[in-house]
Parts: structure tokens; sequence; C-alpha cells
């Protein structure tokens, strides 16, 4: 089958959190499977990589690069050629980039079977197929980012009929919605774990979008998929960006490093690597601090909101037990991975979560929210779980693990259980191929 992905970041090439991660492991594993693959993304003026341009039509350029037997196509609209991945005209910049994705795609003689769009940026490339009856599928990654703006002002910006901007399609609250518009176009629609399947058709994870989808689960055309890992990106064994190990006692190493690195003293260590943004519950970890530091150190690599740095960064300066270190910071974070005790995921709504996966597979339980992919990836006897998104119900949870830690025995052999988790591809992706295969109808 040839499938077509289309979305906004794809690794190594653009990236800001998991979208890009699945673009790069789901893709090859669809290859090893037997498929031709495509992923398409922006062009970005600091792409990481070189495409080799293979199409140019007047401010249109396509280009590509072949990495695992994938085939990473990159179209270039003039909004693109500035650097950074997202602003704040994104849902123009999207828009006059999708509505122009399949006649450059035609033009470019590049032909798929099956179009699988990402996230809100690729749902004007769904509406768009379902226009000219080409089988789509959406998946959802995070329904919080919806790409939406005044629909009087944005009329002209998807080049779809006038008839699109009633409430049974685009229109969401006088806006134009383009996460609304994969849902409702899209043969079939995922999200990234069955948990957040489920939340998402109640009012408090749908968005305000939970009557559409469910409308879609009573159609049969909503379902769950859990993400995959790429297994061998986040092998403890072979890392080369820590010190390899496969059990415990290699893991101490890790953690010794990790203590000199960042001049911590004796107390355990937890670590947290995360984009700082609300879904991501970091605002209960911080009101929760003044408890935690009592025994734990707290390492944080991460970016985003303002406020919420600040006060990390705050934090830092006067506790010699946190330490906050901004910015996307590859090789830190397998440190921070391989070498914490515990890992720290409060998050309010977690659509899967990929964090947590690398964690377990490290030895380093999470402290998580269950919720969403965390309750379907943590297992119980691993991981501490907890249900309420408040400060206290994390410290009860991070006391449980520290309990625990009380007994080394005991949590090898708790933590050491992780190492052998699977995280495979392979079932996630032969579950996509049989929804390929019911909206192309084969
Ligand atoms: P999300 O996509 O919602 O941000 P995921 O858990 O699916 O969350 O994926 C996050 C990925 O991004 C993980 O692989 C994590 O290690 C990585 N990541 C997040 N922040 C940083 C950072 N500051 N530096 C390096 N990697 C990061
Ligand atoms: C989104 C979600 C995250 C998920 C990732 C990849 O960024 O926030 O939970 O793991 O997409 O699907």
């Amino acid at each position: 089958m040839r499938i077509l992905h289309v979305a906004s970041e794809a690794y190594p090439f653009s990236r800001t959190g998991g979208l890009a991660d699945v673009m790069a492991a789901l893709p090859a594993e669809l290859v090893r499977l037997g498929h031709q693959v495509s992923v398409l993304s922006p062009w970005y003026a600091d792409l990481l990589g070189t495409p080799h341009e293979i199409w140019r039509s007047g401010d249109l350029r396509l280009g590509e690069i072949v990495e695992a037997g994938v085939r990473f196509l990159f179209l270039e609209t003039p909004a693109f050629k500035r650097p950074g991945i997202y602003h704040d005209d994104d849902v123009q910049r999207f828009s006059a980039w999708g509505r122009r994705v399949l006649t450059a795609l035609q033009a470019a003689g590049v032909r798929f079977d099956v179009l699988h769009g990402h996230d809100w940026a690729a749902g004007l490339v769904v509406a768009h197929s379902n226009l000219r009856r080409l089988p789509s599928v959406f998946t959802i990654h995070n329904l919080q980012y919806q790409g939406r703006w005044n629909l009087y002002e944005s009329a002209g910006w998807t080049g779809l009929p006038d008839w699109f901007a009633r409430v049974e399609d685009v229109e969401f609250y006088g806006d134009l919605n383009l996460m609304k518009a994969g849902l409702i176009y899209a043969g079939h629609v995922t999200t990234v774990s069955p948990t957040y399947a489920l939340e998402i058709t109640t009012p408090q994870f749908g968005e305000g979008l939970e009557g559409v989808l469910q409308e879609r689960r009573r159609q049969g055309q909503l379902s769950g998929v859990i993400n995959g890992l790429d297994q061998e990106r986040w092998d403890p064994r072979t890392d080369g960006h820590v010190l390899p190990y496969g059990d415990m006692a290699g893991k101490a190493a890790n953690v010794a490093a990790l203590r000199e690195e960042f001049g911590l003293d004796d107390a355990p260590i937890l670590s947290c690597v995360s984009r700082l943004a609300v879904q991501k519950g970091l605002d209960i970890l911080l009101a929760a601090l003044p408890e935690i530091v009592k025994s734990w150190n707290v390492v944080l690599l991460g970016s985003g909101d303002v406020q919420l740095e600040a006060a990390f960064s705050g934090w830092a300066r006067r506790s010699p037990r946190v330490r906050h270190v901004t910015g996307m910071n590859e090789a830190l974070s397998h440190r921070l991975y391989a070498g914490a005790h515990a890992f720290a995921m409060p998050s309010r709504f977690e659509p899967c979560g990929l964090s947590q996966m690398i964690a377990l597979r490290y030895g380093t339980p999470p402290v998580a929210r269950r919720t969403g992919g965390l309750a379907d990836t943590v297992p119980e006897d691993i991981g501490f779980l907890f249900d309420d998104a408040t400060p206290e119900a994390f410290l009860e949870a991070l006391q449980r693990a520290e309990a625990a830690l009380a007994t080394p025995t005991g949590w090898n052999a708790r933590a050491g259980r992780g190492f052998d988790l699977d995280f495979s591809w392979e079932g996630p992706a032969r579950r996509y191929l049989d929804i390929y295969r019911q909206v192309a109808g084969d």
C-alpha cells in the first residue's frame, strides 16, 4: 500500500515533541511491513537536513530526503521561509500550505492510496482529500491545539467551497476550526491511546469537540491506537548519550554521573523532561516543590510557558535540590531518563506520552497521573499512579515511591521490570494498516 502521512513536524528534521517522533517511527515500521511510505511536512527555513529539490512551480518547491526507506517530502510555501516551527499566525500559514498540498503533490507526480493526516495542521489537507474522494485517516495527537481563527477573516484562506463554513462542517463558535475539519472529513479518526479515545468524548477532555467525536464513535469511526516507541533509539543497552546499561547495577553508574554533573546531594533524584505547558501539569509539580525538596532532588529539562520557566528557574537559584535546564537538549534528556530514580509526569491530560515509556525502559519508574496513555502504558507494579490533578495526590504517589526506595532489593526488582517492557510499533502499525484498508475499501 502507498501511504502518505501529513504533519507539521517529523524527526529528525523538525521537532517540538512526540508528534515528530511518531512521524519517524510509525512510517519506518510501515516500511518494514512492506509498504511504501511518504511523510510530508513543511520545508522550514531551519530544517535539520538538506532536502534535494524534486519539483518546483512558481513559489512552491518540493524537496525529498529518503531515510530508513521512508520518503520524507518537504513542501515550501512563502510563509515557511522564516525560522521556527510554530508562530502566532499558524492558522493562516498552515491554511496557505494545506490548501496547496494536494495540487502540488499531483503536479509533482506523488501518488498514494491513503492519506494519513496528523493534528490540526493537517486538517485542511484532509478536507481537500475528501473533496477529491481520496481515502483518508486523521489522528488526534493533542485536541487542545485546534487551529482556530475568526471565520470572517479566514474566509479566503482555505480554498474550500463556501458551504464548508457551516456548523456541520468547519465552523466552530464563529471560528474556522481546522482540527474539526480533520475530524469531520476523514474516513476514520484515531487518537493515540484507547483511554484518551474514550476521554475525548466527554466534556472534560473533549475541548468542545466532544459532540463531533461522540458522533464518529457512534459510526464506529473513532479508534484508539497506542503509540509505540523507537526501541532502537531508546535502548539503555546501546545508548551513546549515557553509560550503557542493561540492569539496575549499571544504572547506578548513571545516577552517580548525574549527581556529579549537577552537584546533587545523596537524596534520590526525580527527573522530568517536558514541554512546560498546562497539559503537563507542571504547575502541580511546582506547587508540591516545597514538600518534594525535603527528600528529593529535582532536575527538570524543558521550556515553554514563561511563568513556569521563571518559577522553576527561581527555585533552581534558591534551592540546591532543584535544577532547571531550558531549551531542547536531546543528549541531556537521555541522561535524565538514565540517571534519575523516578520520573515525574503529572499530566492533566496525556493523549499518549512517550516520556513515560522511555523512563520505564530506562529503569526509572514514572510518578504519573492515571489519564490517557499514561493509564494505558504505566504498569501498576512499576510506576506510581495517582488520580487527582492536585499537589496532594502527586505528593502521596511520590511518598509511595520514597517508601519503596527504602528497600533497595524490592526497588531494583520493581524498576528492573521496565527494561523488558515491549513498546514495539509493530502491533500499532498493523492496526493502522487495517484502518487504511477499511477506508480505502480494500
Ligand atoms: P508531547 O509530545 O506532548 O510533548 P511526549 O511524551 O509524547 O509529549 O513526547 C515528548 C518527547 O519530547 C519525549 O521524547 C521527550 O524526551 C522529548 N522532549 C521534551 N522536551 C524536551 C527537551 N527540552 N529536550 C529534549 N527532549 C525533549
Ligand atoms: C502529543 C501528545 C502526546 C503524544 C504525542 C505523540 O504531543 O501530547 O501525549 O505522545 O502527541 O502522539
